[in-house]
């Protein structure tokens, strides 16, 4: 039996491992009775259409960023990308590992759509062509998101204009000019090769990106109970696997930055965080209906109680 995994990233980040992973995983414990065949860098579907895709069952899993469900009629996962929500990966994983991150998952059912678990990527950075380190920096230019309200609010009360694209349309986007600068981990930053387009990286640390793995519900549930469990332990084995690994990734990435000299590497000041973190305060208050109150509350609680 063949099982497709679709991504949008490159093999050498921690998604791209971790599937990977999977795949060995259950190569070898299926006896290659199984196979999954892994799509990265969005060769087979793209953030347009990849989760459409999965509906229509056109594909058996995916890893779409917390982010991008949103869009789909699931807002209340945008809590993962209030800014300055999470102060380091323990903060993310009381939610995600915990009742909350649960609960979230369950919400996909809705939609025909098995949440199997969280996968890290880190936290993400400012990047242009002069330093983005405290608000003024950012005023007028224009910042590609990904398709997610808060991640829009968060650049506006920034002073700039979000504009929406898909994940393999940026770094072609940075190169015409079509937009100004982004936001992402260091390992998507160096494997797209946006350092040849951006002069200046900010290590502001403001928010976080990470991953659902789902699968399309008629597929899992008409596997045989064997084979889901198989599946099941091997994404558990290498989510565990990715999430290990993402720090390194990510600090791999910084290095290879670094040693390229390509890109000009700045670190805000404690002034120039608190000012960006009082900037970026509206949009808990402007989303909070979008998100949901609770939903908003229980992430606060858990994100903080460490
Ligand atoms: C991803 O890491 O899957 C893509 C993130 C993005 O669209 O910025």
């Amino acid at each position: 039996m063949i099982i497709r995994l679709s991504h949008v990233v490159a093999e050498d980040t921690p998604k791209g491992l971790a599937a990977r992973r999977f795949q060995a995983l259950v190569q070898s414990r299926s006896g290659g009775r199984l196979e999954v065949v892994v799509f990265a860098g969005a060769r087979l579907y793209g953030d347009h259409d990849e989760m459409q895709a999965l509906q229509l069952g056109a594909v058996e899993i995916l890893a779409p960023s917390l982010s991008k469900f949103g869009r789909i009629g699931f807002p209340e996962f945008e809590l993962f990308d209030l800014p300055y929500l999470f102060s380091d990966a323990a903060s993310v994983r009381r939610i995600t590992q915990g009742p909350l991150g649960q609960r979230l998952l369950q919400r996909l059912q809705r939609q025909q759509l098995v949440g199997l678990g969280y996968l890290d990527n880190g936290f993400k950075h400012m990047s242009g062509n002069h330093p983005l380190l405290q608000p003024e920096h950012f005023v007028g230019m224009r910042m590609r998101v990904q398709a997610s309200t808060v991640i829009a609010a968060q650049m506006r009360a920034l002073g700039a204009r979000p504009v929406t694209l898909a994940f393999s349309e940026t770094r072609r986007a940075l190169a015409l000019g079509v937009v100004d600068g982004t936001e992402n981990p260091v390992s998507n930053f160096w494997t797209q090769r946006m350092h040849e387009v951006q002069s200046d990286l900010s290590l502001s640390q403001h928010g976080y990106l990470g991953y659902a793995l789902v699968a399309n519900q008629r597929f899992w549930l008409g596997l045989p109970q064997d084979d889901r469990d198989l599946l099941r332990d091997a994404l558990g084995e290498a989510m565990v696997f990715g999430n290990q690994i993402s720090d390194t990734q990510n600090d791999k990435a910084l290095a290879a930055l670094r040693d390229s000299a390509s890109t000009r590497i700045h670190v805000p000041d404690a002034a120039q965080v608190a000012r960006m973190r009082r900037t970026v305060q509206p949009v808990y208050d402007g989303l909070a209906k979008r998100i949901g109150e609770g939903w908003l509350r229980d992430a606060r609680n858990a994100a903080q109680a460490g």
